[in-house]
């Protein structure tokens, strides 16, 4: 699985970095960034999560 965060969508709700702070992670201005997009297997679940609640559906997964 594959995981990135659309910046123009992001405004920072923050519900990826509390499902998953492994993948996600905000940065100094409040808004998620993917260090490594490539998604381990024990996280795929927490970043479907994520996915389906991101409040600006800023978060594509695949
Ligand atoms: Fe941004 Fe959505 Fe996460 S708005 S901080 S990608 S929950």
């Amino acid at each position: 699985m594959k995981v990135t965060v659309d910046d123009d969508r992001c405004r920072g709700h923050g519900v990826c970095t509390a499902l998953c702070p492994e993948v996600f992670t905000l940065n100094d201005d409040g808004y998620t960034v993917v260090e490594n997009p490539e998604v381990p297997a024990e996280f795929e679940d927490a970043v479907r999560d994520a996915v389906a609640q991101c409040p600006e559906r800023a978060i594509t997964a695949v």
